[in-house]
């Protein structure tokens, strides 16, 4: 009893301590603020990771400096570059440094700091490739881009091109490598640093500057933080730290920067567009995306159930090296994730076939339904070695001794019946291809939530965007349970004949045993 109530003085005793370390830390740190600043990572040599998980690179060196030189402590948040505007507009990031230009389309969504980087957009191509100088050059070819980048909008202004948006930039210069597509539209001094180290061999830049083009530092509109970032960066643009900066990223001197770009935010507050009309705009393009990932799934599956069959029948082979093999294949593609499958399908595959000599390079439909059968197969594998285990021995072995071999007694005794209890399992299935579609949008393939992505880097409305989006994947899979459900009734003998059955029941009274 004593021992109790000691351990529970002691207990709230603990709590108060707590509670007052965390009072008094936010007490303590509210003199100087701390910012959260969203980066994306994979954008050297501006923000990138160290060996050591650390952030660095010029941008990541500038906004700490500013928040020296400001008042400011920082902590860095990563964030996918199209999801930097939403974030800030929904309030989960106070600023970013990006390499983010200043426009005017962006300035009605934010309120960007005073240009901190001149840089221009270039054309990466093959070593080898001749006649691409400019824009022009590229009508009717393949560009690989970032996605919500101004490198993406120049390349959708060429005519006839066709552009494959990335989420990063270095996969979409891990693109061109692979010879999948004719062109990337970029930062220049992105590209320029990729190829400096030597992590992109055989790619060049071609051409003058597609354009001239001013890094800002994004915050949410109207935010309170503007003036501080504003004020410590240009403290450190006049007191040399930002010339220091510079060279140590770019090892030359600073180029003049202007005090603005144009349209800042406090100029450009335009009626923003109904939620209604937003929807409407973008349906069009979402059901055709819609279509796509159908079409995806419905190829997959079937290659999958192809594939399942096979292997799931091998899983019971009297051959153990069949058996060892079919299980070795289930746990590899259902223990790794099929992001990392599509991953290496697409990007691995090709590199290593082309590092062995051979001109390989695959289309992202293809790669695409090969990662989601291969996966798929193996999950459907299971269910299809479940669902003939779960049919008695008596039956295969009744069919035999009726005559029939053992390959004719599968066939036309085992797997009907099996099948039908392989219908649930592989309806759900088929409802997780169906989602996990979306993965390729890694890929740059545009389905359903690729189109969406799309429309939000133009609009910066991800809140009607993604419920559309969920909404039309609910309605997809929603259909899909229905058909299954109908497929279900219809193989099911009992169901069908159930009407006659019922009448002849009647009549004689004595109903037919359901299984
Ligand atoms: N400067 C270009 C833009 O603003 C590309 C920026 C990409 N930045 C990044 N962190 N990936 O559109």
């Amino acid at each position: 009893m004593i021992q109790l109530r000691a351990k529970r003085i002691l207990r709230s005793l603990l709590l108060g301590l707590v509670c007052f370390l965390l009072i008094s830390s936010a007490v303590k740190s509210q003199d100087k603020p701390v910012l959260t600043v969203a980066v994306e990572p994979v954008f050297p040599p501006f923000e990138f990771k160290a060996s050591n998980g650390d952030f660095q690179g010029f941008d990541v060196d500038l906004i700490r400096a500013v928040g020296e030189a400001g008042g400011f402590g920082v902590k860095f948040q990563s964030i996918p570059f199209d999801g930097i505007i939403p974030a800030l507009q929904a309030g989960t990031a106070d600023a970013a440094v990006a390499a983010m230009t200043i426009t005017e389309a962006r300035s009605q969504a934010v309120a960007f700091s005073r240009p901190y980087f001149k840089a221009g957009l270039a054309i990466a191509v093959r070593d080898g490739t001749t006649g691409v100088t400019k824009l022009d050059d590229l009508k009717g070819k393949a560009i690989a881009v970032q996605i919500g980048t101004t490198g993406a909008k120049a390349a959708s202004a060429v005519p006839g091109a066709k552009v494959r948006t990335f989420d990063a930039a270095v996969l979409a210069l891990q693109e061109l490598k692979n010879g999948n597509v004719d062109a990337v539209v970029n930062d220049s001094p992105v590209t320029l640093y990729a190829i400096k180290t030597g992590n992109l061999q055989g790619i060049k830049i071609v051409g003058q500057l597609l354009t001239e083009e001013f890094y800002g530092i994004p915050l949410p509109l109207n935010s309170p933080n503007l003036q501080r970032v504003n004020g410590g960066l240009t403290t450190i643009l006049q007191n040399g730290t930002y010339a220091q900066i510079y060279q140590k990223w770019f090892n030359a001197q600073p180029p003049q920067l202007p005090e603005s770009a144009f349209g800042t935010a406090q100029t450009a507050q335009k009626t923003p567009i109904g939620s209604l009309s937003v929807i409407l705009n973008a349906l069009p393009t979402l059901l055709k995306g819609a279509l796509i990932t159908l079409q995806l799934a419905a190829v997959s599956v079937f290659f999958g159930l192809i594939g399942g069959s096979l292997i799931g029948i091998a899983r019971l082979s009297a051959l153990a090296p069949v058996r060892w093999a079919a299980r070795a294949y289930i746990d590899f593609f259902r223990g790794t994730p099929l992001l990392v499958q599509i991953l290496m399908i697409y990007f691995g595959f090709p590199a290593l076939l082309q590092s062995a000599g051979l001109n390989f390079t695959f289309n992202q439909f293809a790669a695409a339904i090969v990662a989601l059968s291969c996966n798929s197969a193996a999950y459907i594998a299971e269910i299809v070695r479940g669902g003939i285990q779960s049919i008695e021995v008596g039956q295969s072995e009744a069919a035999q001794s009726l005559g029939l071999d053992s390959v004719q007694a599968l066939r036309h005794v085992v797997l009907p019946q099996a099948f039908r209890r392989m219908l649930p399992p592989l309806g759900n299935t088929f409802i997780t291809l169906l989602k996990d579609t979306s993965l390729v949008t890694i890929i740059g393939y545009a389905e359903l939530l690729r189109e969406g992505q799309l429309i939000i880097a133009e609009n910066y409305r991800p809140f009607e965007l993604y419920a559309v989006v969920a909404l039309v994947y609910l309605a997809l899979t929603l259909l899909s349970s229905q058909g299954f459900s109908y497929l279900e009734r219809a193989m099911n003998p009992v169901n069908r004949s159930s009407s006659r059955t019922q009448k002849r029941s009647l009549q004689s009274e004595s109903p037919r045993a359901e299984r």
